[in-house]
């Protein structure tokens, strides 16, 4: 009997898993086990021994008993502990790791533009990149021979051979989206469009792409007075000052009428620029009523309708007003560049909440 306590208890000790464990158990107290056989040999012993031998059979199988329970909690304790260092988790870590990308400072400007421009009752309208050469020159007042085509440094795009139809454009401003904006939806109108727009110019202060938005207001008796009151509402909010003062230079753009360039005051003393005080003049659109050729191009009649339209440089606005220096770095990708004037993407600009965050 010692050899079989001693043969099961170290058996049960040395059990690696829960399959060998039942293993042991039923080859030592299961139905047919060892002990369950000499169990049967009692009754062919004789009463004093079976009184001798019958207790201690049934000791022996409660100890063993005991020793399969106790190892099976130990073996389930050991595999939470397992299974607790496998899926431990730090949970003081960071909800989420920072996020790497950047909202590009075009971005940015365009949507603090298209949130000042909301509150004043503008909605957003989009035209295509690649324009009719009818809706970027013809519907804008500019005839094939006008040399305003020339000034624009038009790219056109590819036309086979024999193809005599007007080619289309790589569009050089936003203005054609006035004309499609119109003939969608009528007048009174009041949109700006931002968006990309191309010329065959590349220097410190030009790039072949660029960046624009345009706005437009029809309605019955809309003035020059509107337009400038909304520019300075405009610059006001975009440069986040009390004060500005703009000045209407006397200019000359086909599709408007009178037109003009709109100058900013400021200031750039120490290479920071300060609007709204000083003695310098900075160039920032251009505008003018919009011209009743125009409106008739797009469907509305310039017998009952009137407006203004004005455009000007997206990128030219974020330099100016996050002290960025050279416009070619705009769309070089340099990661290190768009790390450091990029914006964070929980940073969106709003009236209410402050538009440079
Ligand atoms: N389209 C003109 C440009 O690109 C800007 C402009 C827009 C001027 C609307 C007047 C009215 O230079």
């Amino acid at each position: 009997m010692d050899d079989l306590r001693q043969k099961y208890l170290s058996a049960i000790a040395e059990a690696a898993d829960e399959d060998a464990l039942e293993a042991i158990r039923v080859a030592a107290v299961g139905k047919k086990g060892e002990v369950a056989l000499k169990m049967r040999e009692l009754g062919k012993m004789t009463p004093d021994e079976r009184k001798t031998v019958g207790p201690k059979l049934n000791a022996l199988k409660d100890e063993i008993n005991a020793a399969l329970a106790a190892k099976k909690a130990a073996l389930a304790d050991a595999a939470l502990d397992e299974r607790l260092r496998g899926e431990w988790l730090d949970v003081t870590l960071p909800a989420r790791p920072r996020p790497r990308g950047t909202v590009h400072p075009v971005s940015q400007v365009t949507e603090e533009v298209a949130a000042i421009f909301a509150d004043l009752g503008f909605s957003v309208a989009e035209g295509p990149q690649i324009e009719t050469d009818w809706y970027n020159f013809d519907a804008l007042n500019i005839p094939p021979h006008h040399p305003a085509r020339q000034e624009f440094d038009t790219f056109y795009m590819h036309r086979e051979a024999g193809d005599n139809r007007a080619p289309h454009v790589l569009r050089t401003h936003t203005s054609p989206v006035q004309i499609r904006a119109m003939e969608k939806t009528g007048a009174p109108i009041r949109v700006i469009a931002p968006g990309r727009v191309y010329r065959s110019d590349y220097d410190q202060t030009h790039t072949p792409m660029f960046h624009q938005v345009e706005g437009l207001a029809i309605d019955r008796d809309i003035s020059m007075a509107n337009l400038k009151w909304v520019l300075e509402e405009f610059c006001r909010a975009y440069f986040e000052v009390d004060h500005v003062e703009l000045r209407f230079r006397a200019s000359h753009f086909p599709f408007t009428e009178p037109s003009a360039e709109v100058d900013l005051r400021c200031s750039w003393e120490g290479g920071q620029l300060k609007v709204g005080e000083g003695d310098d003049w900075m160039e920032i659109l251009g505008s003018g009523m919009v011209h009743p050729r125009v409106l008739k191009a797009a469907g509305v009649d310039p017998d009952r309708w009137q407006g203004f339209a004005f455009g000007m440089g997206v990128d030219r606005l974020a330099m100016l007003k996050y002290g960025i220096p050279d416009l070619r770095a705009f769309f070089d990708s340099d990661l290190r560049w768009l790390r450091h004037y990029g914006f964070g993407a929980l940073q969106v600009p709003t009236l209410h909440g402050g538009l440079s965050g």
